[in-house]
């Protein structure tokens, strides 16, 4: 209950402390880039309250989402610069950064549903790939699910001539680049944040997201068809940087690990029920014509874009591939 009213009503919501709240003694800034309302932003609004209710104060987390302090394009460097201390950004962004086997969540029809992934992120192969991070000065502090992507555009894309011709954003993951040009697509990779406008002016004609971000960004505004697909999975990874995660007390890094996994959990379990209501909700939004696909017809659409995981067996690792191929059959 309420999930809708805060997929809308609380955008723009920063988390910010008012300007005379009195110094902490330890402060995280928490940088994003999607609206407060979505089960990520949520999940970074809760970990605030906990942290300050268990710190009585002492611990401050401010939040800030909707890229308005780092956008996906220079987050990374932020972190790295100690500009903050806390990110979440998509997997799909870390094979930029260096660790190219984070895209294998990028393959597309790999996992049915979320317990497969959940086998994946919460075993020894999560476990595996959050160690990974400090190659690249990141301490991984966990997983938590965004959702399935569905595609929109101006039009229908149930078959493989639907994409031709389209310029699709995507993401800076080059299996998600591979994806869009199996379709038949071609795709531009954008910054989060110049996504809605980039539909707007028509610089590009469609993309995917979760229902979450397709809501909260408005882009029912600018898209006229939304193709349910569920072709591909979007999750985030929490990271900090090991020169301010080294430097916390023993104290204060276990209240802030307690505090996080509580967070990621919440953030799950917000993310499966907030999927659910955006669903109902973008089928009875008038303009907005919402596109079921037939058995076969993703069938079809799933063996089209089955070339790219042969294609990226090696980037992403092929023991590393075989390993989730293992934890999800
Ligand atoms: C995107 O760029 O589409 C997503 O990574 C945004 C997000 O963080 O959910």
């Amino acid at each position: 209950a309420g999930g809708l009213a805060m997929l809308g009503g609380l955008a723009g919501l920063t988390g910010a402390a008012p300007a005379w709240a009195a110094r902490p003694e330890l402060l995280l800034r928490f940088s994003h880039v999607v609206a407060a309302g979505t089960p990520k932003g949520q999940m970074a609004l809760h970990f605030q309250r906990l942290v300050a209710q268990r710190s009585a104060g002492r611990i401050r987390v401010e939040v800030y989402p909707d890229s308005e302090l780092y956008g996906d394009e220079d987050e990374l460097e932020a972190l790295k610069l100690g500009a903050v201390e806390l990110l979440a950004p998509s997997l799909s962004k870390f094979g930029q950064a260096g660790l190219p086997e984070f895209e294998v969540f990028d393959l597309p029809f790999l996992f049915d549903d979320l317990a497969q992934v959940r086998r994946v992120t919460q075993g020894p192969v999560g476990r595996r790939l959050l160690e990974r991070l400090a190659h690249q000065q990141m301490v991984g502090l966990g997983f938590m699910d965004g959702s399935f992507k569905q595609m929109s555009a101006n039009r229908p894309l149930r078959t493989p001539a639907d994409f031709q011709g389209l310029r699709l954003r995507v993401q800076a993951s080059r299996v998600l680049v591979a994806q869009m040009r199996a379709l038949g697509a071609e795709p531009v990779v954008l910054p989060f944040r110049e996504t809605r406008q980039a539909l707007a002016r028509r610089v590009v004609d469609g993309a995917e997201n979760p229902l979450s971000n397709f809501l909260t960004q408005g882009l029912q505004a600018v898209q006229t068809d939304l193709t349910l697909t569920r072709h591909g999975y979007l999750g985030y990874a929490v990271v900090s940087h090991p020169r301010f995660w080294d430097s916390l007390s023993a104290p204060n890094r276990e209240l802030l690990q307690q505090a996080l996994a509580e967070a990621l959990e919440f953030g799950n379990r917000l993310s499966a029920e907030l999927d659910r209501q955006a669903l109902a909700q973008v089928l009875q939004l008038p303009r907005l014509r919402v596109h079921a696909l037939s058995g076969p017809e993703r069938a079809v659409l799933q063996q089209a874009a089955q070339a790219v995981h042969q294609g990226f067996e090696q980037r992403v690792g092929h023991g590393l591939l075989a390993e989730v191929r293992r934890a999800i059959a």
